[in-house]
């Protein structure tokens, strides 16, 4: 039962004041044969990819009775379908900077739109994931997944793309399992289950990777481009790997130290999936961890 465009946009747009749904995740996991074969069939939902255009945003964080500038005119384009990723020192601001597209919070000053339209708060259509997949330790897989479409009151009518989504992640022979029956790379995979369930046409993706172990780590980074160049969604991906930076994304914004400023856009104009010895992408990587002052690195 997948509704059309005009449909699941309008109830997507109508659920965006019933907050909740810009999802932290919360607990990691995966089915072990899923873990081998990978993610599954593209789930042939309609995916209105979202295009981001920020101008001038400038944002901070009242500390102590001072400011603290976080950003600083910071401009970012994201084309419909587009993968961005976002590098830079720890601390200058990145998190915030998703959170604002997010639409957690406004900016200070400057613009953020989704396709033309002004970003004034959470929308089912923007998701939020974070490095901590935060599923709730009494819920199932399934009904973690569930939560967004509880939320909206959409569980009777569009329950079927709960099973979907676990099938897109490879984790629907876990649908019964409890986060404390799987791995860390599965825990992260319900957490995109459950962020995939609304459909997003913006992924927002805050260093979803940064506490699995290498091996998952690689395979996930291969799995998460597959899933992207299947299902069509827009994808903005804040990483401190270059590597990640670069097999996952047509472009790299390199931010200052805070508060953030782009002092670097790189294009990375390779054809997906990308291989990490790919001479083009080693020089990259080592003038990104140059514009990053590590050149020892580099
Ligand atoms: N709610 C808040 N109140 C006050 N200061 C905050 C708040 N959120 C973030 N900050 C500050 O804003 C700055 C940028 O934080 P942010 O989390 O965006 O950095 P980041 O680039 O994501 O860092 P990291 O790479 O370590 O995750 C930091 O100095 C942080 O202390
Ligand atoms: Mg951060």
């Amino acid at each position: 039962m997948v509704p059309g465009l005009g449909g699941l946009r309008q109830c997507l747009r109508r659920a965006a004041g019933a907050g909740g749904d810009v999802h932290r995740p919360r607990h990691p996991a995966l089915p072990r044969a899923r873990l081998e074969a990978g993610l599954a069939e593209g789930s042939g939902a309609v995916v209105n990819p979202i295009g981001l255009r920020l101008r001038g945003i400038h944002h901070a964080f009242a500390l102590k009775g001072q400011d603290l500038p976080v950003l600083e005119d910071v401009d970012l384009d994201v084309r419909p379908g587009g993968s961005v990723a976002l590098l830079g020192p720890s601390g200058c601001g990145k998190s915030t900077l998703l959170r604002l597209v997010a639409g957690l919070e406004p900016p200070r000053r400057g613009t953020l739109e989704a396709d033309g339209a002004p970003i004034t708060g959470p929308d089912p259509s923007r998701v939020l994931m974070f490095q901590d997949p935060t599923l709730y330790p009494w819920r199932s897989v399934r009904a973690n997944a569930a939560l967004g479409l509880e939320a909206r009151g959409l569980i009777r009518t569009e329950g079927a793309r709960v099973d979907d989504a676990l099938r897109l992640v490879g984790l629907h022979e876990f649908a019964e399992a409890y986060p404390h029956q799987l791995s860390g790379g599965m825990a992260q995979r319900a957490a995109l289950a459950r962020a995939l369930v609304n459909r997003p046409g913006l992924l927002l993706l805050d260093e979803p990777l940064g506490k699995l172990d290498s091996l998952t780590r690689l395979k996930m980074q291969e799995e998460l481009v597959a899933l992207w160049q299947r299902e069509g969604f827009t994808t903005l991906l804040v990483t401190h790997d270059v590597e990640e930076a670069l097999l996952m994304a047509e472009r790299v914004l390199v931010f200052s130290p805070r508060p953030a400023r782009v002092v670097s856009e790189i294009a990375v104009d390779r054809p997906f999936p990308r291989h990490r010895d790919d001479p083009h992408l080693v020089a990259l990587r080592r003038e990104v961890l140059e514009t990053l002052g590590l050149r020892e690195a580099a």
